[in-house]
């Protein structure tokens, strides 16, 4: 069965083993309630490193309300179920004093891509990831860090901190994971209700007709405004962003003139869903 560690000091003492035969170790980083798309990054750090290591930490300082947090599904014996096929070496998953001790009064906060999209809506959540990710990432000492385009601004948050600060391990990205009508894999969907779940997948609908269109030669503005129209009259309650960015580095593009990719969050009844999809330069 799946060994748990709980604390630095073991955490550490595995790495530096498989180190010690010259065996590379990747991370994934995860806050439990794991779906395909948490196992499809285990199976892709699998097959870039002899070692994996999956995170198990629902993390207080990336949340906006007390609510959301307390409401985050706890499932921590399921997850391990999920993940004995799949070849885990070791699961981490500390306790909360093993991340935060006592006088805790550090923050790593990131500029440039953190600001706007997500970080317009949800005030200090980028720091609250940038701070547990460079956290586990001294705390491991792994080669490698596997993590999902899902939450695209997230992934270049992370790359610009582990690269400012000069933590030397690979960041691997990795593609979204659906299910068969195009609803993005996320731990929250559980909390749809039969409604909602119908109306859902319109989100990724209308983000990759987007991403036709414009590629197609449409300007980004008009269809933009036509898909968040289209968004509000199929139910969602709010459509907080729907933007074109630069893929490589979140700029805000008026024209697909570089390779872009359209972000958009948005409210289905209390359920705040996310999405992106690339669009190639027209
Ligand atoms: P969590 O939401 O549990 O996601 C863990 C990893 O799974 C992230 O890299 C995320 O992008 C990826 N993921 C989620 N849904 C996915 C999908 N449908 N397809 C592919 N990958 C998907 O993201 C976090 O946790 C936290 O912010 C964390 C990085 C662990 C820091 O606390």
């Amino acid at each position: 069965s799946l060994e748990t560690v709980r604390d630095v000091a073991a955490l550490r003492e595995r790495v530096a083993a498989w180190h010690g035969r010259g065996e590379r170790v990747a991370l994934v980083p995860t806050m439990g309630a794991l779906h395909d798309g948490h196992l499809s990054l285990v199976r892709a750090a699998r097959s870039r490193a002899e070692r994996v290591v999956v995170t198990l930490f629902v993390n207080p300082k990336q949340f906006n309300s007390r609510s959301d947090l307390d409401a985050y599904p706890r499932t921590e014996e399921e997850d391990r179920a999920k993940l004995a096929p799949l070849d885990v070496d070791l699961l981490y998953a500390p306790g909360a004093e093993e991340i935060y001790p006592p006088g805790f009064a550090t923050t790593v906060s990131v500029s440039g891509v953190s600001e706007g999209l997500c970080g317009a809506y949800r005030p200090g959540h980028f720091d609250g990831v940038a701070t547990v990710v460079a956290k586990l990432f001294l705390q491991s000492q792994t080669d490698i860090a596997v993590f999902g385009e899902k939450d695209f601004q997230q992934l270049h948050v992370i790359r610009r901190m582990a690269r400012d600060l000069d933590i030397p391990i690979e960041i691997v990205g990795c593609p979204t994971i659906r299910e068969p009508d195009g609803l993005a894999l996320s731990s929250r969907n559980v909390r749809l209700s039969a409604r909602e779940r119908e109306v859902a997948p319109r989100l990724a609908a209308a983000l990759h007709r987007a991403a036709r269109r414009i590629a197609d030669g449409e300007d980004p503005g008009p269809v933009i405004a036509d898909e968040r129209s289209q968004l509000a009259n199929a139910g969602f309650r709010e459509v907080e962003y729907f933007e074109l960015r630069a893929a490589d580095d979140l700029a805000p593009l008026q024209r697909a003139d570089r390779p872009g990719q359209l972000l958009a969050a948005v409210w289905l009844g209390e359920t705040r869903l996310i999405d992106n999809v690339p669009v190639p330069a027209a």
